[in-house]
């Protein structure tokens, strides 16, 4: 993607110039984002999606008829029937992760490349009837709010007091003050920076897809690195005993040896020592498929005239020295870290191209192929 083009998805700016402007620092509206857009999901898909068990899906009744209880919150998956009748206003279904199952919504989250990979959680999609929303709230995420279909009133507020209503089934905040309002149509877009107030409330039937960064918490990345480095500690640091030849007599005998614990530190900077093994355990981390992801393979592994594309629930990043595709990750260098590169960049490789690598490279294709991580070009 050249960064520098603008782009009419972000109404005219280039990505470089949306991310320094805008990315984690201030809201952005952008009429007609996509000209003419038209929900690419049916009302009727959305609501079948949401009927499977391996999709996490949502439904928000407003009822403000119950002073007390004027939210609630139901987890799916939902029967049909079990959703509210559609002439009913105030209710909203909200389906995570829409873009693992439909290869329309990924191509749609596909354009939003121009923000790493690693940063991307989900594209969500909520359906709502007139007058439903989710309350006023905020998220953590970073988040392009597309208008799929109908049209959603949003208010927004740049306020730094977040308290939340206290026992509330959804994150309602306490006191919104909305600074500002726009009425969205079917492919205006509102991008959101995390922690901005805002609340969307449908005007008439609506649809709204939210496509979602997640930025990893700092004792989040810690655990999942150190986890991962602490399988390996064993191997890395080896079975060296401790001795203690000039250990004293001790007349208090609970207190742990300064020597002992000097020993344990020297372990653990040993086990941490290696930056590449702290880069392939971050890189496994991040490339993890979601927990409902299951891939099918092929008996067949490459065919020499047909290219490979990645599967479209496949996650493949790189760093310096390693590929890492679905929480695995290989050392690369030379002309196949360059082509695997270019999978993880472009999702394909062409026939030519499989010809250049190695055969061990060949090999992982194949492993890959046979995995359902990558399919054969058609
Ligand atoms: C929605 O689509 O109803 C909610 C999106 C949001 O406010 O984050
Ligand atoms: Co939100």
């Amino acid at each position: 993607m050249n960064i520098d083009l603008p782009l009419t998805l972000l109404g005219g700016l280039s990505p470089a110039t949306f991310m320094k402007r805008h990315w984690q620092k201030k809201p952005l509206v952008i009429r007609q984002a996509i000209p003419g857009f038209s929900a690419p999901l049916e009302r009727a898909e959305l609501f079948d999606l949401a009927a499977q068990d391996d999709v996490q899906s949502r439904l928000v009744i407003q009822t403000p008829e119950l002073a007390a209880k004027p939210w609630r919150l139901k987890h799916g998956p939902f029967a049909r029937k079990a959703l509210p009748a559609l002439k009913k206003p105030g209710w909203t279904l909200l389906v995570q992760s829409v873009d693992l199952y439909d290869a329309r919504v990924r191509a749609l989250r596909d354009q939003f490349r121009f923000v790493p990979d690693a940063r991307l959680d989900d594209v969500m999609v909520s359906y709502a009837t007139d007058g439903g929303g989710v309350g006023p709230h905020f998220d953590s995420y970073d988040v392009f709010l597309l208008q799929a279909h109908g049209q959603r009133r949003w208010r927004i507020g740049r306020q730094k007091q977040l308290d939340l209503q206290p026992g509330m089934p959804l994150k309602i905040l306490s006191n919104f003050e909305p600074e500002q309002e726009f009425v969205l149509d079917a492919g205006d877009m509102l991008y959101l920076p995390p922690r901005c107030a805002h609340d969307g409330v449908a005007l008439g039937e609506c649809m709204t897809y939210s496509i979602g960064f997640r930025a990893p918490a700092a004792g989040e990345l810690a655990q999942e690195v150190l986890q991962r480095l602490a399988e390996q500690a064993r191997d890395e640091v080896g079975d060296t005993l401790y001795r203690d030849p000039g250990q004293g007599a001790q007349s208090h005998a609970a207190r742990i040896p300064a020597e002992l614990a000097e020993f344990a530190q020297t372990a653990l900077e040993k086990a941490l020592h290696d930056p590449l093994a702290t880069q392939r355990a971050l890189g496994e981390y991040l490339s993890e498929p979601k927990a409902q992801v299951w891939f099918q393979g092929l008996e067949t592994g490459i065919d020499a005239d047909r290219g490979v594309r990645l599967d479209r629930r496949s996650n493949m990043l790189y760093d310096d020295s390693h590929i890492f595709i679905n929480g695995e990750s290989f050392l690369a260098s030379g002309r196949d870290a360059a082509l695997m590169r270019s999978l993880a960049d472009t999702h394909v490789l062409i026939a030519s191209d499989l010809h250049k690598l190695s055969p061990g490279a060949r090999g992982l294709l194949t492993d890959w192929v046979e995995a359902g991580w990558v399919c054969l070009q058609d």
